[in-house]
């Protein structure tokens, strides 16, 4: 059984088709990439998956459960964090505090306990301390913990987004253009910590504009166009696809 399987998913936006008909499955484990012209639906998809909002069709089942139309909360308990295409750290409180926002959703603390409970209050809020540091220690971040976000270096802001999303342990991590703004060595360090996430057990979907980095990151891609699902195959049978290369760039073009 994949881990998760969209299967005819359509979203319409007033009269524009942003997804028409898209099936696609993702398997355990797997690094599998997006990609599509500006406009193809690629976040509107992950828009969907994520709960932002509910497809018009189609069914998204995540790990054997119709997960369709859940409010975002709920399909981040069930285990799929995700990104956004725009930074969005918060730049004024320290690196630390923005990765423990990522566990709100997994701290279990009524008010009573606030109130009375104060050892299991601390227990928890020692837990969830520890564990982001855990995750910052991944991205090389560990010794950065009391700056504020604003500033580190643009890479380790977009890192930093990504630590967010995972230290709520997530079977499925979603990634929407995370090497935008970002220089070479920043991508390089970026596809180390996605091949280290892997080892880790979580299966990465990345949506991504820049080929050179999607090609050595995903071990499948999946093309996007006009909101249809265009082609899927293998980084290199991607590449070497005559009409995939004109849907971006022309006949004449090469990925
Ligand atoms: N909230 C919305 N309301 C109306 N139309 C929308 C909305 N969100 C997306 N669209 C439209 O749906 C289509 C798909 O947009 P989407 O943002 O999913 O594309 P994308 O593949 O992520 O593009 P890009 O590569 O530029 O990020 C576009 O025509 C877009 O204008
Ligand atoms: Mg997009």
């Amino acid at each position: 059984m994949s881990l998760l399987a969209a299967k005819t998913i359509g979203k319409k936006f007033g009269g524009v088709i942003a997804l028409n008909d898209v099936s696609l499955n993702v398997e355990q484990g797997e690094i599998i990439g997006m990609i599509g012209p500006n406009g193809s639906g690629k976040t509107t998809f992950i828009n969907n998956l994520s709960g932002l909002y509910a497809p018009t069709t189609g069914q998204f089942i995540f790990n054997g459960e119709n997960i369709t139309g859940l409010a975002a909360h709920v399909i981040t308990g069930k285990g799929i964090s995700r990104t956004f295409q725009n930074l969005r750290v918060f730049p004024n409180i320290s690196v630390l505090e923005n990765v423990l926002i990522g566990l709100h959703c997994r701290i279990d603390v009524s008010l009573w306990d606030v109130y009375f409970g104060f050892v299991k209050t601390r227990k928890i809020e020692k837990q969830a301390r520890e564990k982001a540091m855990d995750v910052l220690a991944i991205a090389d971040l560990a010794s950065r913990k009391n700056d504020l976000a604003k500033n580190l270096p643009y890479g380790k802001q977009r890192l930093l987004e990504i630590c967010r999303a995972i230290v709520s342990d997530p079977h499925l991590l979603l990634l929407d253009e995370p090497c935008a703004g970002m220089n070479p060595v920043e991508m390089d360090d970026l596809a180390k910590f996605i091949r280290i996430l892997q080892k880790k057990g979580i299966t990465v979907f990345v949506i991504e504009h820049n080929m050179r980095f999607i090609m050595s990151v995903a071990e499948r891609i999946v093309v996007l166009a006009n909101g249809s699902k265009f082609q899927e195959g293998t980084p290199a049978q991607i590449q070497n696809d005559k009409k995939v290369q004109a849907i971006y760039l022309g006949d004449e073009g090469e990925l």
